[in-house]
């Protein structure tokens, strides 16, 4: 018989893309979304949704709906989520009740349906992370909490030891670093991780918690305006605008395709991985904002007009960069979409598409609130 599998937020960026690969698997896949105006402005569901999978209309945070969502199923992969580090920090309670409760939710209707699944799956954030490590020369690995108020004035953007003030080296982060995160979303990312395995535990239900890092590929919104910095740049590139660079472009992140997060997402839903267990999805190298301009303007066949800037953003870290140790050995992970191959695969959507860039308006309104300075 196939396996019932339940996708929450399935309507969504990584979640139609996990559909695909589920039901490309034989899975018999039920998707669990509201279908978020941010994201998906008509209330319609997208068109890239595989009409094969069933779509529950619906909130995390609604006890009956999930009750009847998680009904008979085998195994949940729960994605639906408040998504932006932004808006998390004027709008924390919405991203609090979404991202916690919702996952509390979830699992309580596991508990009442008396679904005794064989895995969930969590997808968590690098957020969780805040800063991550850092190799002092000094000091050696180092974990430095949120970047002062005063330094990011002054353009210094690096991370200080916090024990000798040298300025610091970003490393790949391993999965045991502590959670220092300086986002409210991050915060909610925490806060799920925590709810679902204390829960899982309970319920004696194995749990695997996925810690994605920068994710892109194609389906990403274009609606939302909030949505990843690959489609920010790529909107500004293509409507002949320059690419404001904060931080004068030197902020570091681990881009990953969709195509590889799908791969982990799956492997950890269907396979027996060791249970209870978290584990880094990225790709393993730190590309500077600079570099991801640059190699943009290649994919799109642009000049890139680049516009380095002191603003900078309250709760954005410095640098992430995956340690992929940890999900080598327990799901045999392996990333194999490079950077440039990568960003070709959005091409053609975005030169077909109407979107237009709206990142002046999102810059607007994070500088009313205080959260985009500089
Ligand atoms: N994209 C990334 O770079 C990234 C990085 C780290 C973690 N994640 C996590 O991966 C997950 C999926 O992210 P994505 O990039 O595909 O985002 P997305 O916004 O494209 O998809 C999220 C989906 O969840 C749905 N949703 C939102 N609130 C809901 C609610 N209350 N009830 C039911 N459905 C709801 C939305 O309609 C949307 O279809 C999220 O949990 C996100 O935090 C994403
Ligand atoms: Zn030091």
């Amino acid at each position: 018989m196939s396996e019932r599998v339940l996708v929450t937020g399935g309507a969504g960026f990584i979640g139609s893309h996990t559909v695909d690969r589920l039901l490309e698997q034989g899975a018999d896949v039920r998707v669990l979304d509201s279908l978020h105006r941010q994201v998906h402005p008509s209330g319609e569901a997208p068109p890239h949704l595989d009409p094969a999978a069933q779509l529950v209309v619906g909130d995390v945070r609604d006890l009956e709906t999930v009750r009847a969502a998680v009904r008979g199923v085998d195994r949940v992969i729960h994605y639906a989520a408040e998504t932006s580090v932004g808006q998390s920090m004027y709008q924390s309670d919405k991203h609090i009740d979404v991202n916690v409760r919702g996952t509390a939710i979830l699992f309580r209707a596991l508990r009442e349906e008396g679904v005794a699944a064989d895995r969930v799956v969590i997808s968590s954030s690098r957020a969780v992370y805040g800063e991550g490590a850092c190799r002092c020369a000094r000091c050696g690995i180092v974990h430095p909490g949120p970047r002062s108020l005063q330094d990011l004035e002054a353009g210094v953007w690096s991370h200080r030891c916090p024990t000798c003030s040298q300025p610091l080296e970003p490393v790949p982060t391993p999965e045991d670093a502590p959670m220092l995160h300086g986002s409210v979303y991050g915060m909610t990312k925490a806060f799920q991780e925590q709810v679902g395995r204390a829960a899982a535990h309970q319920l004696d239900i194995p749990l695997v918690v996925l810690r994605y890092f920068n994710v892109y590929g194609p389906r990403q919104s274009l609606d939302n305006p909030y949505t990843g910095l690959v489609m920010t740049f790529a909107l500004r590139l293509l409507g002949g605008k320059p690419l404001v660079l904060y931080e004068q472009g030197t902020p570091v992140r681990d881009f990953v395709h969709v195509h590889d997060v799908v791969a982990a997402s799956v492997r950890a839903l269907m396979g027996d991985a060791p249970t209870e267990c978290t584990l880094n999805v990225g790709v393993g190298v730190g590309v500077r904002l600079t570099e991801l301009a640059q190699e943009l303007g290649h994919a799109f066949d642009r000049d890139v007009d680049l516009e380095p800037a002191n603003r900078f953003r309250r709760g954005d870290i410095h640098a992430a960069i995956a340690d992929l140790s940890r999900s080598r050995a327990a799901i045999g992970y392996e990333p194999r979409v490079t950077l440039d191959e990568g960003l070709r695969t959005i091409v053609p959507e975005l030169e077909s598409a109407s979107a237009s860039d709206r990142s002046e308006a999102v810059e607007h309104e994070l500088r009313r609130h205080g959260v985009l300075r500089g």
